[in-house]
């Protein structure tokens, strides 16, 4: 009879070891191995990472592995679009999780897996999609801890609230940002304050001419100690905000900031 598998996915905040919550931490200690995907150039700072976590967090004594998972190929999707895009990121998805079951099925009954997942795994993150396609292979009992996300530990840093009174928070990437916004204009929908992941290209600059009095609210390395934190009129601040992400990514060879849009107050 084939053994049930537990599985942790692990919020762990926005990248400050202070973002683990006290859940965080006790699922930590639970684990006996920690699957992080290989990506060949960048994974020994995802290994890092997880590492110092796991020396913070794990107990002393208590012995666990950090095992790196070769991904796969993710296809060309970048230029693709709407339905192409998601087929890609769903096959991605799968060979994922053939490799993951294949991994998880040679370790030893009753050992405990555990993904540890950057921010919240609710957001702009295939983890639970990846773990819930394994369960689709194999027996599993998955617990999912909330992390800090990005973009609460962008509005703590701010000391701010990110939406005005009663209004919506829509969530979305940099890749879709001026599409969405431009339909919502022209259809006469609020969609309120506008937060911004995986933004590459500050994609907000193009809404400058149709929107200038917005207001943006931005961090890179949010909770890190290289953080850095600019607010104002969109049109006043958005050349220095890029003018620092370019100087940011070169003194620390990689950037990760995200931003919210509050739209220009009418009335
Ligand atoms: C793949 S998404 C993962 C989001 C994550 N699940 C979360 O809840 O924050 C990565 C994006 O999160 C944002 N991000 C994550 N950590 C950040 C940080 N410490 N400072 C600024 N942006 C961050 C950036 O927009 C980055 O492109």
């Amino acid at each position: 009879m084939s053994t049930t598998r537990r599985i942790h996915v692990i919020g762990i905040g926005a990248g400050s070891p202070e973002h683990v919550t006290a859940q965080a931490a006790a699922a930590i200690a639970q684990v006996d191995v920690f699957l992080v995907a290989d990506k060949g150039e960048s994974t020994d700072e995802l290994v890092a990472l997880r590492r110092s976590i796991c020396e913070r967090f794990v107990p002393e004594g208590r012995e666990y592995e950090i095992r790196a998972v070769p991904d796969p190929q993710r296809g060309a999707d970048a230029p693709r679009r709407g339905e192409a895009y998601t087929a890609g990121v769903r096959n991605w998805h799968a060979a994922r999780a053939d490799r993951y079951a294949q991994e998880i099925a040679s370790l030893p009954d009753g050992a405990v897996v555990g993904f540890l997942v950057w921010g919240d795994p609710a957001f702009y993150d295939s983890t639970i999609r990846v773990v819930d396609a394994i369960g689709e292979r194999m027996a599993t009992e998955v617990t999912v801890v909330p992390g800090i996300s990005a973009f609460q530990a962008l509005a703590a840093a701010h000391g701010v609230v990110l939406h005005r009174i009663g209004e919506p928070v829509h969530v979305t990437t940099g890749r879709r940002l001026v599409e969405q916004w431009r339909r919502a204009a022209k259809a006469g929908i609020d969609l309120g304050t506008v937060v911004v992941m995986l933004d590459g290209h500050l994609a907000c600059r193009e809404l400058v001419a149709e929107d200038p009095d917005a207001e943006i609210v931005w961090g890179a390395y949010v909770g890190m100690p290289q953080q850095e934190l600019r607010r104002g009129r969109l049109a006043d601040v958005i050349d220095e905000i890029v003018t620092l992400r370019a100087r940011l990514r070169e003194r620390h060879g990689w950037v990760m900031d995200v931003y919210a849009l509050l739209p220009t107050r009418t009335g």
